[in-house]
Order: structure tokens, then C-alpha cells, then sequence
């Protein structure tokens, strides 16, 4: 979507996927996040918006019509909250659907039908990022169906004045990429991820092959981040920030950070990953080759280097290889290769190659030409000088 907004995919947190709707999620847990992003580092590494899903509501609007904040959870309100978060000079987000109840059984008000009310009510509490879910929808099937549900929350929003960024959460229906560019800043490209790496895997596989629909504002999403929520391995959570980083996703935090371990830190706040994320280009990664399993993920980048990433998706470790022409890099004499998770820098004459672990990812940034001349190797023979 054309607003200005999401010009390299957003960053932030939402609580879904470490709470769901249980007591946890509140204004205490929303401050202690907004606190943690600028106490952490996650600030600085680039997250921004801090993003409330289902249930901050009451199941009843008020008499004007107006959407009430669950005074148990929010008993200062959502504009106390949104006041706190500006505090540290960082976004709001807030959720809603695309239908007549958001998703949760306590059936919590959707936006269907009351676009220009709700929004004009966010943007008075200085909401900048709405998530707009498809429950409750009506029963609406086609393609135009979806087109008019979540543009008419786009026009709402833009009749605010506001800048609020536009999350669309249609699980992929109706194929929104071909029609999601004119409508919000991203779009879900598949049903909810799940804290287990097949969830990942096969969020991945579906995500991957979309990258000509992705650019600077609209952006494929395949889901929030569960990184740090325990239910895969450290090893699987590199990957999956790496596969998410290379495919231009949106990077939205989805654990409980207060809790987090220094490797779920470590993973989140990796400025090399993420510099391939927000790389200003804005080009969603190629897969190349998945043979057997060994996928190679190439993404060029703003300076003319290219992020490769190797992943392994099988159960024993296996060597995936590829070459800097492969990855759409020009001839050269030498290539450097920065390792993104060691932090290694190595020389190649061209050979792209790792040995990774099961469920493992290698990512590399790939510079044609490296710095061969000025820190020639150590070793060489006259048949390698030109
Ligand atoms: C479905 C969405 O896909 C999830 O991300 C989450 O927002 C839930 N609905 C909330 O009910």
C-alpha cells in the first residue's frame, strides 16, 4: 500500500503467540515489553512497533458504538498504553477483523461495518498498525468479497489523517498477493504459524515462492516470529529468523521477551540478519535449488552483495553449496563471504559452501570482489594471480 509506511518490512512485537488471550496479556506485560525494547537493545537493532491482538476488548461496544477497552486487562485504557509506548519512542499496534467478531469464542466486536467509527477512535488513542483478521467475515468467499472488507478498512484508516501502518490477516485466502499491494502494507500468506518446526517449515516452503510479489510497503507475511517460545530447538529458531530475514518478512517478535534467554536475545537482536531483512532494496529472497531437502535462498541487496542462505531441512547434517554466479553476483577475481551467525569473514574464488547442521541455516552476506588485493590469502600460486 502506497501510505509511505512499511518501506522495509515492520518490526516490533505482538503477543499472540506467547499469550494468546490468557491473563498474561495486559497493560503490565505491554510496559514491561515497551521497557525491554529500550533497556535490551531491540530498539536499536530496529524493532519499533509494539502490537496488542485479540481480546484487549469488551464483547460489547458502548452506547455511541465505540469499541471499550477490557478494563481488567487495560485498566488505564488503550490510549494510556499507546501514551506509555510513545513514552519510549516507539509505535502502537492494535488489532481488529475484517468481520461482524474478532476470532476468540468471547466474541469481541469486528470492524465490519464500522471502518470509519473504529478507526477514527485508534487514531484518537494514536494507534499506528492495525491488524485486521478474517473471522467472522460474513460468510464472504470470493475474491471481491475480501477485496471490499479490508479495503474498506483501508480507506477508514486514510481518512483518519493518521499514518497507520496496515497489517492484513487473511491466512492467505484468495490469493492476497495479487490483489493485497493495493490494499494493506502486508498480507498473510498462509494459515497461524505453531511453535514446532514443521509449523515453520512448511510456512516457509509456501512464503518462499512469492518473493516477485513482495516490495518496499507490501510484503509477504507468513506469520510472527516464535522465536524464544521453547518449543523448537536453538538451531531451528536461527532458521527460522534467517529464512524470515531473507524472505523480507516482517520480523514480529512473538515471546514473552521479559523472559527470554541470552540465546533468544542473541537470535533477535542479530544486526547482520536483520540488515538483510531491512535491506533498503527491498527484494524478497529466491530460492535457487531445494533439492533433497539442501535449499539455497539468495536475496540481492541495495550495494550490489547478495544474502545467501543455506538450510538444511532434513534430520542429519548435509553440505549445501552454490556459487557467486549462481547468486546473481559479477565475475571477479575473489569474493569475501561474512558469515552472518559466526561473524566469520572468509576469501573464496567463487565457491559458496557449508557444512550445516540438521534444521540448521548458514547465512552468508556475499561481496564480489572482496578484499583480495589489499589481504591477498596467505598462500597462493602463480596460477591464481591474473
Ligand atoms: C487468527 C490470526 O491469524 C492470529 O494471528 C491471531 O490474531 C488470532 N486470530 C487471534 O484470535
Amino acid at each position: 500500500l502506497d501510505n509511505g509506511l512499511a518501506r522495509t518490512p515492520q518490526m516490533g512485537f505482538n503477543n499472540w503467540n506467547a499469550t494468546h488471550c490468557s491473563g498474561d496479556f495486559n497493560e503490565t506485560m505491554v510496559k514491561g515489553i515497551a521497557d525491554l525494547f529500550v533497556s535490551s537493545g531491540l530498539k536499536d537493532a530496529g524493532y519499533q512497533y509494539v502490537n496488542l491482538d485479540d481480546c484487549w476488548a469488551l464483547p460489547q461496544r458502548d452506547a455511541s458504538g465505540d469499541l471499550v477497552a477490557d478494563p481488567v486487562r487495560f485498566p488505564d485504557g488503550i490510549k494510556a498504553v499507546a501514551d506509555y509506548v510513545h513514552s519510549k519512542g516507539l509505535k502502537f499496534g492494535l488489532y481488529s477483523s475484517a468481520g461482524t467478531k474478532t476470532c476468540n469464542t468471547a466474541g469481541f466486536p469486528g470492524g465490519l461495518g464500522h471502518e470509519r467509527q473504529d478507526a477514527a477512535l485508534w487514531a484518537s488513542w494514536g494507534v499506528d498498525y492495525l491488524k485486521y483478521d478474517n473471522c467472522n467475515n460474513a460468510g464472504s468467499t470470493t475474491t471481491q468479497q475480501y477485496i471490499d472488507r479490508y479495503s474498506a478498512m483501508r480507506d477508514a484508516l486514510a481518512a483518519t489523517g493518521r499514518p497507520i501502518l496496515y497489517s492484513l490477516c487473511e491466512w492467505g485466502v484468495n490469493d492476497p498477493w495479487t490483489w493485497g499491494p493495493a490494499v494493506g502494507n502486508s498480507w498473510r500468506t498462509t494459515g497461524d504459524i505453531s511453535d514446532k518446526y514443521s509449523s515453520m517449515l512448511s510456512i516457509f516452503k509456501k512464503n518462499v515462492v512469492l518473493a516477485p510479489y513482495a516490495g518496499p510497503g507490501h510484503w509477504n507475511d507468513p506469520d510472527m516470529l516464535e522465536v524464544g517460545n521453547g518449543g523448537m530447538t536453538d538451531t531451528e529458531y536461527r532458521s527460522h529468523f534467517s529464512l524470515w530475514s531473507v524472505m523480507a518478512a516482517p520480523l514480529l517478535i512473538g515471546s514473552d521477551i521479559r523472559k527470554a534467554t541470552p540465546a533468544t536475545m542473541g537470535i533477535l537482536t542479530n544486526r547482520d540478519v536483520i540488515a538483510v531483512d531491512q535491506d533498503p532494496l527491498g527484494v524478497q529472497g529466491t530460492e535457487l535449488s531445494n533439492a533433497n531437502g539442501l535449499h539455497v535462498v539468495a536475496k540481492p541487496l541495495a550495494n550490489g552483495d547478495r544474502a545467501v542462505a543455506l538450510f538444511n531441512e532434513n534430520n542429519s547434517p548435509a553440505t549445501i553449496s552454490t556459487t557467486a554466479a549462481a547468486v546473481g553476483l559479477p565475475k571477479a577475481f575473489g569474493y569475501q563471504l561474512n558469515d552472518l551467525w559466526s561473524h566469520k569473514t572468509f576469501e573464496t574464488a567463487g565457491k559458496i559452501s557449508a557444512t550445516v547442521p540438521a534444521h540448521g541455516t548458514a547465512m552468508f552476506r556475499v561481496h564480489a570482489g572482496g578484499n583480495w588485493w589489499s589481504n591477498p590469502p596467505a598462500v597462493h600460486t602463480n596460477a591464481e594471480l591474473p
